[in-house]
């Protein structure tokens, strides 16, 4: 076993124990490991070759359990059982990190039971460690916030109003730059743009979970689910347009418990109020996005729509979002006058992309846009609403307001 040890401290006393050990079963993420510490200038550190086992044995001879603790399951065969002895040498107040080969979402949500805070898959990274240990408050951020995720549904005044684009790219910022795991549901039973805009295939997963009520669990769950990419994966489906086979909404609320158990965040896209899964679908949503453009017939039904929602049991939190879809200049509703008609300001305006969003959607790729009020930095405001995070701009002026409140 080769180690490597940081004594960055000098004069520390025999009995102090670092504060970050990491077990892991390769040199890149050792190296990674490696960087992420200088950067961060962790003073007790101790980083070796090795996995569970060697944790184990090494952790039995502390006195005081380390404030994080990152170990490699590749080598694990049985990592639940694993882990299970490894809790027993530990205080209860160690932070775990796992770190695996497996993008597993059942695996995920079971060490998420055992108490691990986070499941990191290779490669590692300085930046998803930076993203995942904070140093300075010495926490694992967010994670153990979501040990239940949140379902949150979009839904729009009128067909082809942005539905999709903006859930999904929201999804995609969440899940490639703060580190969520979404789990993304097109309710669409006959197919919606989601499976287009990321360039993959459906597998028919949402059809099999509707009609296997009795097989719901984790395990099958994850089966139905087609991977974007680590941390992104998609639930859908492609019915005939004659189809009229029934659906149990109560099944599709089962399978969402369960769903929120392993995502941070499951977005239900609901093409339409008449779907027949949306009302399942509002009255598991913590918060409900309606996207309406600015017309007189979609503040007429952005109203309904509102409070059909909000009348539900679970009182969601609604926000409503514009957008413009097309290139009309002229004959918008005032935005005023929209707030006004519908009793409420618009969370964020959307404006129209002539073209990084056609081009985006046909290669199944994220829009290429930068400008400063462009469609990017419109999904990061709503992904900062969303985790309640402040962008730069809001932290300065933040911070100015709070001087001068002194
Ligand atoms: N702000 C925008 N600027 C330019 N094009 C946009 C904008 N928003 C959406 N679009 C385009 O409008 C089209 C319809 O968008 P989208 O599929 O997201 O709508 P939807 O509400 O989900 O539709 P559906 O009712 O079919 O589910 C897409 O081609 C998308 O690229
Ligand atoms: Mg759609």
């Amino acid at each position: 076993m080769s180690t490597l040890e940081f004594n960055l401290t000098k004069n520390r006393s025999a009995v102090r124990v670092a504060e970050f050990v990491a077990f892991v079963a390769d040199k890149d993420t050792e190296q990674a490991l490696k960087r992420f510490v200088l950067e961060e200038a962790m003073p007790h550190v101790h980083i070796a070759i090795g996995g569970v086992d060697d944790a184990i044995v090494h952790l039995s001879k502390l006195d005081r359990s380390p404030q994080f603790l990152l170990v490699d399951l590749q080598s694990s065969a049985m990592p639940l059982s694993d882990l299970g002895r490894l809790s027993e040498v530990c205080e209860p107040s160690v932070q775990v990190i796992a770190l695996g080969e497996r993008n597993d979402v059942g695996l995920f949500r079971s060490l998420l039971k055992l108490g691990v805070r986070d499941y990191l898959v290779k490669p590692l990274t300085v930046e998803l460690l930076k993203r995942t240990v904070n140093v300075a408050q010495g926490s694992v951020n967010q994670v153990s916030f979501a040990r239940t995720g949140k379902a949150i549904a979009f839904t729009g005044s009128r067909g082809g109003v942005g539905v999709t684009t903006i859930a999904l790219n929201l999804a995609r910022h969440l899940t490639s730059e703060t580190h969520r795991r979404v789990a993304y549901i097109d309710l669409n039973l006959s197919g919606g743009s989601a499976n287009t805009m990321l360039g993959i295939e459906t597998n028919n997963g949402l059809w099999e979970v509707l009609q296997n009520a009795h097989r719901l669990d984790p395990q099958y769950l994850e089966r139905t689910l087609v991977a974007k990419d680590g941390r992104l994966f998609v639930l859908s489906t492609e019915q005939d347009f004659g189809s009229r086979s029934a659906v149990d909404p109560a099944t599709f609320q089962r399978a969402l418990a369960l769903l929120c158990d392993s995502f941070h965040y499951v977005f239900l896209d609901v093409d339409s109020a008449r779907n027949p899964l949306a009302g399942a679908a509002f009255d598991a949503a913590k918060r409900v996005y309606v996207v309406s453009d600015r017309s007189v017939h979609s503040a007429r039904q952005c109203m309904r729509l509102l409070r059909h929602i909000e009348d539900r049991d679970n009182t969601p939190q609604t926000s409503v979002v514009l957008n413009s879809p097309n290139a009309a200049s002229h004959g918008k509703v005032q935005a005023d006058d929209f707030a006004e008609a519908i009793g409420r300001s618009a969370l964020h305006e959307f404006h129209f992309e002539p073209k990084s969003l056609q081009v985006a959607e046909n290669l199944g790729e994220k829009p290429k846009e930068k400008s400063p009020n462009g469609f990017n930095q419109s999904i990061i405001r709503i992904a900062n609403d969303l985790t309640g995070q402040m962008t730069k701009t809001e932290l300065s002026l933040f911070s100015k307001l709070a001087v001068w409140r002194k």
